[in-house]
């Protein structure tokens, strides 16, 4: 007796220690009220969802949730339409209801030990909740094939959601680099894992059009090409006249139709942007009618050669002209015939038309500039901008669409209804706000992914660091700004150096769950260390998915500077509490038991490299990171120049 008592102690101790392990909830975004309760929902072979609406948007819902669950689990999950749900145990329930606290995309989430429950206003709720749970489960419900050996637990709780904001998006880059009608599905099922409900795509730039518009066919079949290169974008040699132009693409207006009812099916609007005046290159090189500059026609679609000068700032000066000319008629007629049919193609109420870095240099020499200028009163390049953009916005308005641009529309007088999309800092943003304007905050500060993640020893190169760190604290209303106004905001993934889906992931998380919480969650519920604690648990989510993640929140941060003996001496701090560093300063791979670093590494004066590595307790965490004491002495003297 006595021994079955010993029995019976350990096995009731393992399986508390088993359900504690199994209990902590790592939803991101973090909703807004979340109880825990005893115990858990497990799913198992005769669990079923069941759907009590004929809506269906409901049933399509039901049948996602389906799809989430069977391959991992072997289970068939059937759904069932019912009038009134059954005492099936160990099933979903998904319900529409009227609830005001959860307006069009909130839901409530009860998981007990025999139910789950998602009751929403909309579809969209029942998705999002639909969401959360799936992060209830265990990670190894993101495989693919069936995961062996698994209690599907889900810890019971309750969950109040709704989100702060209604625009929550992501900007893709599709000009730069082509992404095709698959990546962008994929990229879509990635995105509202963490309740983005808005892509951006940006269509059109100096190195490719990307969309079919009847009509105008060399856009597609001149526009969406140019030669393939690999390295530093922005510095590539010039291609010559015989390297292949057939490195690109476009989609067809069917993709397009496709696309867009992928997304919608999954509750995602998508945002089209033409972005004229500037970054035309590929719309010029198409039809050189629409430049002002003579000479046009000996364009070529950019392959990521230079082709603008920013050693003067803003706006840069062009190397060749990549403007469409606001000075011709021909411009808008253009644009008429693009709008009418992006209009019809894009169900979404807002159109796009970038309006961001045009150069003036060209214009400055044109006399048809000089003599509408004239004409028109203008002062400015700005104002000839701003000219061009007023009349874009009836063109926009005339097809039954708003108008948005990039905050450079601001400059020279905005047009009288225009959206503005903050991207320069939040500042246009506030201005536009305080002018009484819709704006969406995308500042380069928290919020571009296409920004080093981490050292840019490791990281792929490109213009700027923005760590997990700093998109975490985006703040998307600023003070003493009209909340009304404040539409939401996104996170913009350029594509100059995305060659590839994956590593668009890459670039994308964990920085889209940090910008997903600041549009989703309330702003009091936003907790650095908390959130890096989920991150981990999502990380595990996306290894069982196979979807590519940044490390670079394990990876140090490194101060340099030199001492009084003019030793290099380094500093070295993480992002991510808990992490310990180790290096060697002797050319040999440090692991945990290398020195431990815990003050300002002084270098040995003839030492050549410093390898430095994470670990959490036993397990590597960082990337292995060596640099040589030319990059240390190139760091310091950066610094002395600062
Ligand atoms: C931008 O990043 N040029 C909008």
């Amino acid at each position: 007796m006595k021994r079955l008592t010993i029995a019976v102690f350990f096995i009731t101790t393992f399986f508390n220690g088993y359900c504690q392990a199994q209990r902590s909830v790592s939803i991101v975004p973090i909703p807004v009220s979340m109880e825990m309760a005893k115990g858990n929902f497990t799913l198992n072979s005769s669990s079923v969802i069941e759907v009590s609406s004929a809506n269906a948007d409901a049933k399509r819902v039901a049948g996602f949730l389906n799809k989430r669950l069977s391959p991992a689990t072997g289970y068939a999950v059937p759904v069932r339409n019912v009038s009134s749900f059954s005492n099936a145990p160990n099933s979903i329930r998904l319900s529409l209801s009227n609830d005001k606290t959860l307006g069009d995309e909130g839901y409530k989430l009860n998981v007990s030990a025999k139910l789950v429950t998602i009751i929403a206003n909309k579809p969209a709720g029942l998705f999002y909740g639909m969401q959360s749970f799936l992060q209830l489960l265990p990670s190894e419900i993101e495989t693919k094939t069936v995961a062996k050996n698994i209690s599907w637990n889900a810890p019971a709780v309750s969950i109040t959601d709704y989100p702060r904001f209604g625009w929550r998006g992501l900007m893709f880059d599709v000009a730069r680099h082509f992404f095709g009608k698959k990546d962008i599905e994929e990229y879509i099922d990635q995105m509202v894992r963490y309740k983005f409900n808005l892509l951006h795509m940006h269509l059109t730039d100096d190195e490719g059009w990307r969309i079919e518009i009847k009509g105008l066919p060399k856009l597609t079949e001149v526009g969406a090409w140019n030669v393939k290169k690999i390295g530093y974008f922005g510095s590539f040699t010039p291609p010559t006249p015989d390297e292949p132009r057939n490195f690109g693409g476009f989609y067809t207006q069917q993709d397009i139709k496709d696309i867009v009812q992928y997304a919608k099916e999954r509750f995602v609007d998508i945002l089209p942007e033409i972005d004229v005046p500037g970054h035309s290159l590929a719309a010029v090189v198409s039809y050189p009618e629409l430049s002002c500059t003579p000479g046009a026609d000996k364009y070529k679609v950019r392959s990521g050669e230079e082709i603008m000068d920013w050693s003067h700032g803003a706006p840069p000066i062009a190397l060749i002209d990549n403007t469409l000319c606001p000075a011709n008629e021909k411009v808008y007629e253009f644009l008429d015939k693009v709008l009418t049919q992006v209009a019809q193609l894009f169900p979404f109420e807002y159109i796009h038309m970038g309006g961001d870095e045009c150069p003036k240099n060209f214009w400055e020499k044109s006399d048809a500039i000089k003599s509408l200028m004239q004409k028109e009163g203008l002062k400015t390049m700005e104002e000839v901008q701003s000219y061009f953009e007023k009349r874009l916005e009836k063109i926009v308005e005339s097809k039954g669409k708003k108008f948005m641009g990039w905050d450079e529309i601001l400059e020279g007088g905005l047009a009288p209804n225009a959206v503005v999309m903050s991207w320069r800092g939040m500042d246009g943003g506030i201005k536009a706000a305080k002018m009484g304007h819709d704006v969406v905050m995308s500042p380069t500060t928290f919020a571009y992914l296409d920004y080093m993640q981490g050292d840019p020893i490791v990281e792929p190169r490109i213009y700027e660091t923005l760590r997990l760190n700093k998109a975490y604290q985006f703040e998307p209303l600023p003070e003493g700004v009209d909340a009304k106004h404040i539409k939401g905001g996104q996170a913009n993934l350029w594509s100059e150096q995305v060659y590839t889906l994956r590593h668009a992931e890459y670039m994308t998380w964990p920085r889209g769950m940090a910008i997903s919480e600041s549009l989703w969650s309330p702003k009091e519920k936003k907790n650095w260390n908390d959130f890096t604690n989920r991150i981990e648990k999502q990380f595990e989510r996306f290894d069982a998915a196979e979807i590519k993640y940044s490390p670079s929140m394990y990876d140090p941060i490194f101060a340099v500077s030199k001492n009084a003996d003019s030793l290099y001496q380094v500093k070295l701090s993480t992002e991510v509490n808990g992490l310990d560093i180790y290096y060697t300063v002797d050319n040999t791979f440090p692991d945990r038991f290398s020195p431990k670093y815990t003050d300002p590494i002084t270098m040995p004066k003839d030492a050549a490299m410093l390898r430095v590595v994470t670990y959490k307790g036993k397990e590597q965490k960082g990337r292995l990171i060596t640099i040589p004491i030319s990059e240390l002495k190139s760091r310091t003297e950066m610094r002395n120049n600062d």
